[in-house]
């Protein structure tokens, strides 16, 4: 069951039956093989390791488990059995036999859904789980067994019913986990936060070799670029215990940016010149370990190089959040990349950040939408940011600045169409903002169509001399309401039915263990009137 199997009720599973459905969903597995096996650690002449269900075994549970993409009946579970997570993952190369199960108490005294699982080693011997049949804006819990060894035990919270009213709804989002740059002692206050949902918006490893000087903590190996590679460092973030915790208290739903690949790609082009061709492979890689350790639905299952990642979540008529994807099918960075002045190729009609299909996709999606609170979960800034003035101006080319026309025609809609407060949760710079969205940002007249909440990050750094060339450039900016470039932290978001509060929550430090979490700042978004204000 590692490509996904579909969970059902709860019913006492005999041993027999087990083993029946088991051989069934392997199958069903084997029927998924993408076709790019580039770099399977199954093809290593390595000797067999020993069977998991030994006596003397290893728990193979070493990455702990995760669910996600809630919806009223459901959840997605996961888990990796993985003895050796940096090496491949040490376990047998057959199919191996799982069970998972979901209570309606910690202790598991009321299990309500069971059932069999494959872990193969075609995906790692991860095991995605597809439960169905659970009631609506519910706390469960659950956990795997392999062998004679059980999982630690998740978490997990459903949707609350299509056409429900909820009264509140609450999450958190984050970004940017460099695991080299700082520590995660963000997620251990996370941890502890009442929140419905973590939302995660990209950049949750990154490619890189060690790093040089001394870093906080190392990467494993060089810059990962096949298939072994990708999962091994997926586990190395994985290996993280308050990492593991977060995923273990809340269901997430995870979108990628760049550093899941390779930096500033853009579709088939890397940053650097290569081949499309080779590119294509290394992405197929990064994509099938990507999906590997997240609880993502079959429907994201890669094929080859795509991977179909832009989806929507509802949670009653009170927050709709669409997830995009804003590297696999956007145009190459304009004007050369990087931060510059801007060319014409920046503001050309052709320039795409989403592709034509997910823009229809978005705006439909605004324009149907029941919901009271519009949330657009991406990576980069959608808002204008200028150094300077001019022709000489700078702009970041990677982020929708580069992508001006495409920009406009979103916040064109926001203005024409007006979904219900639309609001855009962004990650990528390393630094924590509030924007208000304009038609026209030069134009001190334009009115207000939407709000932009930037997140800082988990722990990736934003250098000191971007932070000092931002703050000299905020006066050019008015419609930026707040930056903070040296904080680690995370959004928690409350929604109601008539505000939306934003705390941004940080440490004071990420190089030694156990510092404290505070408020750096809190906004606060009205119902029926966009932009936030101080809360
Ligand atoms: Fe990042």
């Amino acid at each position: 069951m590692s490509a996904q199997s579909s969970g059902r009720r709860a019913v006492p599973v005999a041993r027999r039956r087990f083993l029946a459905g088991a051989v069934a969903l392997g199958g069903l597995a084997l029927g998924c093989e993408p076709s790019s096996n580039n770099g399977n650690p199954d093809s290593s002449p390595k000797p067999e390791p020993p069977d998991p269900e030994s006596p003397d075994s290893e728990s193979p549970f070493t990455l702990g488990v995760a669910s996600g993409e809630p919806r009223p009946g459901g959840v997605v579970l996961w888990t990796r059995l993985a003895r050796e997570p940096l090496d491949g993952g040490g376990m047998p190369r057959r199919d191996l036999e799982i069970e998972w199960e979901v209570a309606e108490d910690e202790r598991f005294a009321k299990v309500i859904a069971r059932g069999p699982g494959i872990a193969t080693p075609l995906f790692a011997h991860s095991v995605h789980v597809a439960v169905n049949g659970l009631r609506p804006a519910r706390w469960y819990w659950y956990r795997f067994r392999s062998g004679k060894h059980l999982s630690p035990v998740g978490r997990t919270r459903t949707a609350p019913a299509i056409g429900s009213s909820p009264d509140r709804f609450r999450f958190a989002f984050v970004s940017c986990q460099d695991y080299q740059a700082g520590l995660y002692t963000a997620y251990e206050h996370l941890a502890g936060e009442d929140v419905d949902l973590v939302v995660h918006l990209g950049d949750y490893i990154y490619e890189y070799g060690v790093r040089s000087g001394n870093p906080v903590r190392r990467h494993e190996g060089a810059e990962v670029t096949d298939l072994q590679g990708y999962r091994n460092r997926h586990a190395l973030y994985r290996s993280d215990p308050h990492l593991q915790h977060a995923h273990a208290q809340f269901p997430w739903m995870v979108t990628w940016d760049d550093h899941e690949v390779a930096n500033d790609y853009a579709d088939a082009a890397a940053q650097e010149p290569k081949s499309p061709d080779s590119f294509l492979k290394r992405r197929s890689a990064a994509y099938r370990a990507y999906y590997e350790h997240m609880p993502l639905r079959r429907s994201s299952l890669p094929q080859g190089p795509d991977m179909r990642i832009y989806r929507r979540a509802q949670f009653g008529d009170l927050v709709h959040i669409s997830m995009l994807d804003t590297r696999q099918y956007r145009s190459d960075q304009p004007c050369g990349g990087a931060i510059q002045p801007r060319c014409a190729e920046a503001l050309s009609e052709s320039q795409t950040m989403t592709g034509p299909a997910q823009e229809r996709w978005l705006l439909q999606n605004l324009d149907r939408s029941p919901a009271r609170w519009n949330i657009i979960g991406q990576q980069i800034m959608l808002a204008q940011f200028k150094a300077g003035n001019g022709a000489e101006a700078l702009f970041n080319m990677d982020a929708w600045d580069g992508y001006a026309a495409a920009r406009a025609r979103l916040l064109a809609f926001m203005a024409n169409r007006k979904p219900s407060n639309p609001v855009v949760i962004t990650g990528d710079v390393h630094s924590s903002w509030v924007n208000d969205l304009e038609t026209n940002f030069d134009d001190k007249t334009s009115s207000v169509v939407g709000t932009e909440l930037v997140g800082p990050s988990i722990s990736s750094e934003l250098p000191p001399p971007f932070e000092l060339a931002v703050e000299a450039a905020r006066a050019d900016n008015p419609h930026s309401k707040f930056f903070e470039g040296s904080s680690h932290g995370y959004v928690l978001c409350d929604v109601d039915r008539r505000r939306m509060r934003s705390d941004y929550r940080v440490v004071s430090d990420v190089t030694t263990p156990g510092a404290p979490v505070s408020t750096l700042a809190s906004f606060e978004v009205a119902d029926g009137r966009a932009g936030a204000h101080p809360g």
